[in-house]
């Protein structure tokens, strides 16, 4: 198996990340399988390439139950005579199970979690993000600032349309930002108390909406059954910190990754512009060039496993790098170019298989309405920073930027 080269200086210096497209353009020209160390000490196997990784993806000896996750994890840590505390990432959901249960968490969410339902959203999220730019193009003038796109835009949108999805009552919107936000960040000062706060939040309301059921999705996932089988509390709760952790960086990074490629080639951003129609498949091909998910979440391998001729021993922890797998060349014609009108798609970015995310349609909706709104109402927006100044946010799993400044215009 090809080791990363000079692993821990190239894989987690403090830049890497900004440069981890020539990093893993590299990878990718060595070998489809790569060890290397995430900045914990932790032992992983990286999947570089398109096929291998959409194969790892349908491969059950890949396996992502939670306990079993946490063992291996342990394991491999004790070896490094490490000691590893697991965040709530690790708690127990559909997308930290295998099959059976995984299937029938699905069944029950997606039950509830209906095309329909998501489309029905689409009004209010136009209206968010209207009133967000109008918020912002307002503050930009009166401070001679340009906007911060993530702070103003790409983070707001994403919290408020879970907000609306999950019937958070507008009272707590701000609140629930600030947990989502602390929730995100890769430090136990911040996510712990955010987890249990909003633990107890979600444990008061979720027998709020069972006695006064609305039109959100929780309500209606409290009353989901399939078979007679319902989700219990615990469940609930679970599900409520999925979709969150699923759905709200993942957006953000949709959003902030999409407009920072279009506004780096005005054309395109006035292209789009000119011919809102595009506006669907543009979002397909900024999802696989600058994937919001950098690597599935972490499967360990339950045997031996024969990857492109190389073995990945039991026990392994396997990161799958959709990022990288959506610029294989193998895979797409020019795929470092931004070619909004491509045609294929067939791009990794929502994974692929059993796990294949859940709130897709949601996310290609958001993604529409956020750049439809951003390019027809600013079409002369530029950059308001230089290429040299942009940094990515510092993460095995997510890939994203810090700071986005644009003059809207
Ligand atoms: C651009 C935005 C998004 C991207 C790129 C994205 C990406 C992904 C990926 C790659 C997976 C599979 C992970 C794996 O196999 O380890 C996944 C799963 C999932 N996503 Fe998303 N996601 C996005 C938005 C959302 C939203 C908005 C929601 C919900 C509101 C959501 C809910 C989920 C859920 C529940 C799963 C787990 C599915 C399962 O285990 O069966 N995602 N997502």
């Amino acid at each position: 198996m090809a080791e990363v080269r000079n692993v821990a200086a190239s894989m987690f210096a403090d830049d890497v990340w900004s440069r981890s497209e020539e990093i893993f353009a590299d990878l990718r020209e060595v070998g489809a399988v790569h060890r290397t160390r995430l900045a914990n000490g932790m032992p992983v196997t990286l999947i570089v390439r398109h096929r291998e990784a959409q194969a790892a993806l349908l491969n059950p000896a890949l396996g992502k139950d939670a306990d079993e996750l946490r063992a291996a994890i342990s394991t491999l840590m004790a070896g490094e005579h490490r000691h590893v505390s697991f965040s709530g990432m690790y708690k127990r959901n559909m997308l930290n199970s295998d099959a059976p249960e995984h299937r029938r968490l699905r069944k029950l969410v997606s039950s509830a979690f209906t095309p329909k339902r998501v489309e029905a959203l689409r009004p209010s999220v136009t209206a968010t993000a209207q009133s967000l730019l109008d918020a912002a193009q307002t503050r930009s003038r009166d401070t001679g600032r340009p906007t911060e796109l993530m702070e103003e835009f790409a983070i707001a949108l994403p919290v408020m349309v879970m907000c609306e999805l999950l019937g958070v009552p507008h009272s707590d919107r701000v609140q629930f930002r600030t947990w989502t936000e602390h929730l995100m960040r890769d430090e136990p000062e911040y996510t712990e108390p955010a987890s249990v706060a909003m633990e107890a939040y979600f444990t008061e309301l979720i027998p709020s909406k069972r006695d006064k059921p609305g039109e959100d999705l929780l309500s209606a996932l409290v009353s989901a059954s399939v078979d007679s089988d319902q989700l219990s509390t615990e469940e609930l709760l679970g599900t409520c910190f999925l979709l969150i952790v699923a759905g709200h960086d993942t957006t953000v990074n949709l959003i902030g990754n999409g407009a920072f490629w279009l506004l780096r080639h005005p054309h395109r951003w006035q292209q789009l512009a000119r011919t809102p129609a595009l506006v669907p498949r543009a979002v397909e091909e900024l999802l696989r060039l600058d994937s919001p998910v950098r690597a599935a979440s972490p499967r360990f391998a339950r045997e031996d496993i024969d990857v492109d001729g190389t073995i990945v021993p039991a026990g392994d922890i396997v990161l799958i790098c959709l990022g990288s797998a959506n610029r294989d060349g193998e895979q797409f014609a020019a795929a470092d170019d931004m070619r909004l009108s491509r045609e294929v798609s067939a791009h990794l970015a929502f994974g692929h298989g059993m796990h294949y995310c859940l709130g897709a349609a949601q996310a290609r909706m958001v993604g529409d309405v956020a750049f439809t709104e951003l390019v027809a109402r600013f079409p002369s927006a530029r950059l308001a920073m230089g290429l040299e100044d942009v940094r990515r946010r510092a993460s095995s799993i997510m890939n994203g930027l810090h700071r986005l400044p644009v003059w809207l215009q």
